[in-house]
This record gives structure tokens, sequence and C-alpha cells, in this order.
């Protein structure tokens, strides 16, 4: 996802530095092309060796090497880069760029680029929370620098608290979340996600195997393009996506009510989850004890969600999901004209690799002309970044039947 784009990685001398080699790895993983460029104190806590190696360019210390063309180096670093990230992000460095010191490569290197910077701190608690560091973070956000909160836990000096660098797959995510073009910045986006729970006693209930993954892919490429998202989950066990408003339920029936209080402020509705049909006719107080005899559940209907969006939906833009095991097209298409969807996605859960608990899918995209696009088997984030280019298409053609 990072293919093309060419990432300085500024390291400065904080004991974190060692996790710079992580962060190298998994954006060169990305296809990014990472040129390094590290303090003097740096090189302390890791070689430049290191990162040269995992970065397959050589790694800047000094500022007065020239290139091959005489270019200052710092001069020709900056003007390349699409982005730069800063980790670790000392006291020392975040005071530096706050006051336009500018005295050694990376410092000066920072001042003359025009790329996005990005500042991971971490430092100890008292420095991280002390009153000159907090105002000169403030002084980097207004001045347009992109700045993570550091991270809660324990720190390399034995006490617990902020201060720690973010996760390596954090400052990846917001990466990629800064580098990926705002194109759905008009939309506001409700995705379900993940399965319903159809509690019978207090600790049993219906349900299905569904991850949520899907909806969560949907939901941080949403984000990432700008999208106002908010993400209705059933329960998982995956994380919170950042800057996504999360609303967690765990039955059918809470699903519907919290769809229904969000879709007036939504523009798309993507409803991913794997609702549960029915739901156990009578919820018992106490635990139900075991008998020698059978044990029968009555169920009764749940309400179908997206058929009573699409009875309301107006000119939003409705995407459904179907999971067949046979006559997988004609019983989408029509479960989609049924239901009043706009799209929808059909997963084949016959195929190897699709369907609940991978990490990748294979889908169709079938709209109401009929039309069937087959994507390949790939990553859930990039199947989510393809049907939302799809949704992008739709939004712009509804604007346009509007106005
Ligand atoms: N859906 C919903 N409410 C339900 C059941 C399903 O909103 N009670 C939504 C799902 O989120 C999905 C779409 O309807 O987007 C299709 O779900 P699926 O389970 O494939 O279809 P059903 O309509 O339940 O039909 P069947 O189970 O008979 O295939």
């Amino acid at each position: 996802m990072l293919k093309g784009k060419e990432i300085v990685l500024g390291i400065t001398g904080g004991i974190a530095a060692y996790k710079q080699a992580e962060l190298t790895r998994q954006l060169i993983k990305q296809g990014a092309d990472v040129k390094v460029v590290m303090t003097e104190n740096a090189t302390k806590f890791i070689t430049p060796l290191t990162l040269q190696t995992l970065s397959g360019n050589p790694v800047y210390t000094d500022t007065f090497s020239l290139t091959g063309d005489c270019e200052i180096e710092h001069i020709s670093l900056a003007n390349a880069a699409d982005i730069v990230v800063i980790a670790p992000a000392t006291a020392n460095i975040i005071g530096k760029i706050a006051s336009g010191i500018a005295d050694d490569l990376l410092s000066t290197f920072i001042m003359a680029t025009k790329a996005p910077v990005l500042i991971c701190p971490a430092m100890n608690t008292n420095m991280y929370t002390n009153e000159i560091v907090r105002t000169n973070i403030e002084k980097l956000s207004s001045a347009g620098y992109f700045v993570m909160e550091a991270g809660y836990g324990e720190l390399a000096c034995k006490t617990e608290g902020s201060g720690r660098l973010p996760p390596v797959e954090d400052i990846l995510e917001e990466v990629m979340t800064i580098l990926t073009e705002k194109d759905l910045a008009e939309e506001t986006i409700l995705i379900t996600a993940g399965p319903t729970r159809e509690p019978f006693d207090p600790i049993r209930f219906i349900s299905n195997y569904s991850s949520g993954k899907m909806g969560y892919s949907f939901a941080i490429m949403a984000e990432r393009r700008g999208a106002d998202v908010i993400l209705i989950s059933g329960p998982t066990l995956l994380p919170a996506p950042s800057g996504v408003k999360l609303i967690q339920v765990s039955t059918a029936v809470e699903m519907k009510n919290a769809v229904m209080e969000y879709l007036e402020e939504s523009t798309v509705i993507i409803k991913v989850a794997a609702v549960a049909d029915y739901r156990p006719s009578v919820l018992s107080d106490s635990k139900i004890k075991k008998k020698d005899s059978s044990f029968n559940i009555s169920l009764e209907k749940n309400p179908d969600i997206i058929s009573e969006v699409g009875k309301v939906k107006g000119n939003r833009i409705l995407v459904g999901f179907a999971m067949e095991t046979d006559n997988l097209l004609k019983n989408a298409y029509d479960k989609m004209v049924s239901k009043n969807m706009d799209l929808i996605v059909a997963n084949d859960l016959t195929r190897p690799g699709a369907g609940f608990q991978y990490d990748t899918n294979s889908v169709r995209i079938i709209d109401r002309s009929g039309d069937v696009r087959k994507l390949p088997l790939m990553n859930k984030k990039k199947v989510a970044d393809k049907i939302l280019d799809r949704i992008k298409k739709l939004c712009k053609e509804r604007k346009a039947e509007i106005s």
C-alpha cells in the first residue's frame, strides 16, 4: 500500500531507537523506499549498518557528505520525500524543531522539507509531561506537523507512565492515513460488523463464526480515505480502529436500534455484519440446568436490519453482503433487489481463503444493472478499498442525479 512512496525515517537518540529496525522492515514490506537519517546519539542505540541492511539504502548521519550529483544531501532528500517519520522523537528534537534550530543533518533536513512530518514521541514520563515539552508539542501540531500520542506502559527507566513509543503498527497505520488521498471526505459511512449474539440464559447464546475482520477493514480504509466513520460492531476480538466512532452492541435488536439512531447522519451504509436471523423466544434470568431429556430452544425472527434501512434510505447508498453456499450470483442479485440495496458483495463461502475467519476474501461486486465484477483473492483491506472505489463512483452519480 506504500508502493512508490519515498519515506525518510529520522531516528534520534532514545532507547526506542532499536524498534526502528522493525518499523523499517514493515515500511519496506508495504512497498516503500526507506531512507534513514540518524542523529549522532541514535547511532549509539542502533547501528547504521542494521538500518542500511534492512532498508537497502545508505544511512545518512553526516551533514557534509555530498551525493553523486553534488546536491547537498539534506536538500535532495528533503525534496524527494513523500513523508518524514521521526521515531523515536526525543524531547531534544521536538524542542529543536519548535525553536527553529537546525544544527545537524536531521534537524536541518526537517526544516528544509515540504513533505508531511510525523513525530512519534518517546521519552521518560516526567519529560513527556514537562510543561515546556507540552508547549513545544502544541506548537508543532498547530504548525501542521502530525504528532502522535506517546503510549502508556512500562518505560526503560523502570517507571510506568506515558512516554512509550507508539506501537510500530500504529505508526504504520498513521503513515498510510497521511499518505492516502482523502477522496471520501464528503461522506459519513455507517458500517456494521461482526456477529450478533442471541442469549437464552445469562451465560449462553446463539451466534456465528464472524470475526468482524471484513467490517473493520472497511472502517480502517474509509477512515484513511477521509470519511467520517461510524462502526456498529457485534462482539469481536479486534482492536478499535483509530479515528472511528465505535458503537458496541451484542444482539440483532441492539444493532438495529443503533443503525436507526445513526442513519439520519449517514450518506453510505455498508452492512457487513453477520446478523443472526433468529433469537431465542425466551431469555431465562438464571442458568438453565441440565436435564436427562433433550432440550429445545424455540426461536423467533429477528428484525432484518438491511430491509428496514432499504425502506427508508432515501438517497443514501446501501451496500450489503451475501453469504452463500449455492447459486451465488442469483441469490445475491435477488437479495439486493428485494432489500433495496444499491450494491451487493457476494461472498462464496465454498472458496478456500474466503469467508469469516480469514484475513483474505474473494468476492464479486454486483450492481443493480446486473454487472458483476470479480475480485481475485486478496487481503480484506484491499477488498474493502476496491469496494469503496465502487461506492465512491455511486456517490458521485447519485449527487449528479440529485443536482
Ligand atoms: N442482514 C441484516 N439483518 C438480518 C440479516 C441479514 O441486516 N437480520 C444483512 C446482512 O448484514 C447482509 C445482508 O443482510 O448485508 C444479507 O445477509 P445474509 O445472511 O446473506 O442474508 P439473509 O437475508 O439473512 O438471507 P439468508 O440467510 O436466507 O441467505
